[in-house]
């Protein structure tokens, strides 16, 4: 949940760390610490509860110097958030030092052996009980840090990356992962090294990134090489990537919030997501004469593993949070365009549900950070059940990218703030290629709606810009919300899980109770909510159940609800009914989605700013949840 950084090599560490920390932030922010070798050999170690400025205000005056350094953006799993409880944490002689993001799951059992042996605590983290055991097996076996690390990761039950220094050795770095993710970055000449939870703390010093796998230890030496090994101590192969991450992605553009910034992003993103994916096919495969331009798409995962996806006889959609629904969108995608029975799992359930998967099922694995604990819990239980399992993710190089057999990237570019905004509409745009490109295979898309479909769905991005131009209306609008203290969100079919995504986006940042509802299935409870003081967010810009959603909106009306209706442009008979509504551009009904969730995602930012909350990281929430 948190953000690591390390650097070895022949600049100054500190500005490197606090650099990647601030980019880290949206990880983890309640606390956070850095552990520098001086030039004078000294180890200094400071810390803060607060953000990463607070470490800076904290570290002012002070001896930063040393190119060797680690550093810790923390989200606190055990002990709460405060300076004695941020990473890095110390061993009883003072001469290591550790930072971890992750969990160990023994560590009571751990502590206790280690008190009897005359260790002192000082955190009450489950950290701490690490890096005293790495001192303990270190003094044991008189052996190097890596073989410590290595002896104490054997007795360690959970999931870490950690990066550890030892002040007697201070030309290394000593880093492991399991379950959390580690990406060491390599300078020219291997003169230096970066090491971070992700690769945008790395990228403006380099693009060669070893990305470490699950029980790997990784040994930096200093103007050396980067050895990796497993538990055991064997070698094993580095495998260096080229990933090129856009770093004006990474700062605020302009935008007072990376929520409001990715927002506006999303006409550009949607199109680099769909790049190279809707192809225009002039000339017939078959004769080789031109013909009327047709649309096609391309997404190699499925051309190449069609074998595989074809034999679905159920496919299983794994994921969490916003992730999940843009999963109940994707159901629905799948079933109509390839008639294949389509369930949709939340990840953390599925784990452990004892779920029935056969050998012939696909499992869908959709996440924005490549890192959600439970997501990859998931597949792994998939894996071993023997289904074919497909991610959509974002973050390249992320460890569901690498353990799912095959998957498409989401290409929306680094996501910041908390609130899930363009992953989700990337998610959903791949969701569409995806069941168009399947359907097209299994012979169940008509051959008109397929058309139709890729067509419109290039005209998103410009649609989305039309929405995006009534950001003032839309924040003018939110000031009547300000001070309400319930919302309900209700849609119907494609425009549901909309309506739980819009509820989501509110509580998340604004902290204000928000439900997602089948607008029918509203008056079988919720209904009884519904007074003159209930804002209720209608979306009715849905062709298919028009006049059905139009008699839920009676129903609401009838009951003095306070309407914002989000209404296809033209909807007359609904701006006849209501008072308030956002217009937005009309669209096929199975796109709306990525349309009507435009407003909602403005009207949620626009609302906790008003609020005076902080919109990129809201209270006890992270951006990877690399916890259970
Ligand atoms: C979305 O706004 C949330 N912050 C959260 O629900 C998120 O979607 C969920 O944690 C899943 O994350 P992932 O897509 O990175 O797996
Ligand atoms: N479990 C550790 C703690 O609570 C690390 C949490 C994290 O990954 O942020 O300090």
């Amino acid at each position: 949940m948190c953000g690591i950084v390390g650097y070895i090599g022949f600049r100054d560490a500190y500005p490197v760390l606090i650099k990647g920390l601030h980019r880290l932030e949206y990880r983890g922010y309640d606390s956070a610490g850095c552990a520098l070798v001086s030039r004078t050999s000294e180890l200094n170690v400071y810390k803060a509860k607060g953000k990463v400025s607070d470490l800076e205000r904290a570290t002012q005056g002070k001896d930063i110097t040393g190119s060797l350094g680690i550093a810790h953006t923390r989200w606190a799993t055990h002990g709460a958030p405060s300076e004695v409880n941020a990473h890095p944490h110390i061993s009883k002689s003072g001469n290591i030092t550790l930072v971890h993001n992750g969990i160990i799951e023994n560590y009571a059992t751990l502590r206790v052996q280690l008190e009897k042996r005359g260790f002192v605590f000082k955190s009450q983290t489950d950290t701490e009980v690490l890096v005293q055991l790495i001192e303990f097996q270190k003094e044991l076996r008189h052996c190097d840090l890596a073989e410590a690390v290595r002896r104490s990761l054997h007795l360690v039950i959970g999931a870490y990356a950690i990066a550890v220094i030892d002040k007697e050795n201070p030309t290394q770095l000593v880093a492991a992962r399991k379950a959390s993710p580690l990406a060491i970055g390599i300078g020219e000449d291997y003169k230096e090294f970066f090491l971070a939870s992700d690769a945008s703390p790395i990228a403006e010093y380099t693009n060669q990134i070893v990305y470490l796998n699950d029980d790997e230890v990784a040994v930096v030496e200093r103007g050396k090489n980067l050895h990796v090994m497993n538990l055991y101590g064997e070698d094993k192969e580095a495998e260096v990537k080229e990933v090129d991450v856009d770093l004006s992605m990474l700062d605020k553009g302009g935008f007072p919030h990376f929520m409001l910034k990715e927002i506006f992003d999303q006409p550009n993103v949607l199109r680099d997501c769909m790049r190279g994916r809707i192809i225009n096919n002039v000339y017939s495969s078959e004769s080789g004469q031109a013909h009327e331009p047709t649309l096609d798409v391309v997404l190699s995962a499925v051309k190449d593993h069609r074998r595989e996806l074809l034999r679905a006889r159920r496919i299983v959609i794994v994921s969490c949070g916003t992730s999940w629904h843009a999963g109940l969108i994707g159901k629905q995608l799948i079933e109509h365009f390839c008639q294949i029975p389509t369930e949709v799992a939340y990840a953390s359930e599925f784990r452990y549900a004892d779920p029935v998967v056969e050998q012939d099922d696909v499992v869908i694995a959709i996440s924005q950070s490549g890192e959600t604990a439970d997501t990859l819990a998931a597949i792994q239980l998939a894996k071993e059940k023997g289904a074919f399992v497909y991610g959509i993710v974002n973050a390249v190089g992320s460890s569901i990218a690498r353990n799912t057999d095959t998957g498409t990237y989401i290409h929306v570019g680094p996501e910041i703030g908390v609130a899930s905004t363009k992953a989700f509409t990337g998610q959903v745009t791949v969701l569409t290629l995806f069941a168009l490109a399947l359907g097209m295979y299994k012979g169940t898309v008509d051959q008109q709606e397929y058309q139709d479909v890729l067509e419109e769905l290039t005209n998103i991005p410009n649609k989305i810009q039309e929405v995006l131009k009534q950001n003032d209306k839309i924040q003018e609008l939110s000031k009547k919300y300000t001070n309400s203290s319930n919302f309900l969100y209700l849609g119907r079919g494609f425009n549901y899980p909309v309506a739980l995504e819009g509820a989501l986006k509110l509580k998340e940042i604004s902290y204000i109770h928000a439900e997602g509802y089948p607008a029918a299935e509203m008056k079988h409870g919720p209904i009884a909510l519904i007074d003159k003081d209930m804002p209720v967010v209608f979306l009715t810009n849905h062709h298919r159940r028009y006049q059905k959603v139009i008699s839920n909106l009676q129903e609401v009306i009838s009951r003095h609800g306070q309407i914002l209706a989000i209404i296809h442009e033209g909807d007359d008979q609904v701006k006849q009914m209501v008072e308030t509504y956002i217009e937005v551009p009309q669209t096929l009904s199975c796109l709306a989605p990525l349309i009507s969730v435009i407003p909602l995602q403005l009207l949620s930012y626009h609302i906790a700013v008003a609020r005076g909350l902080n919109v990129d990281q809201p209270r006890n929430l992270a951006k990877s949840v690399t916890v259970e």
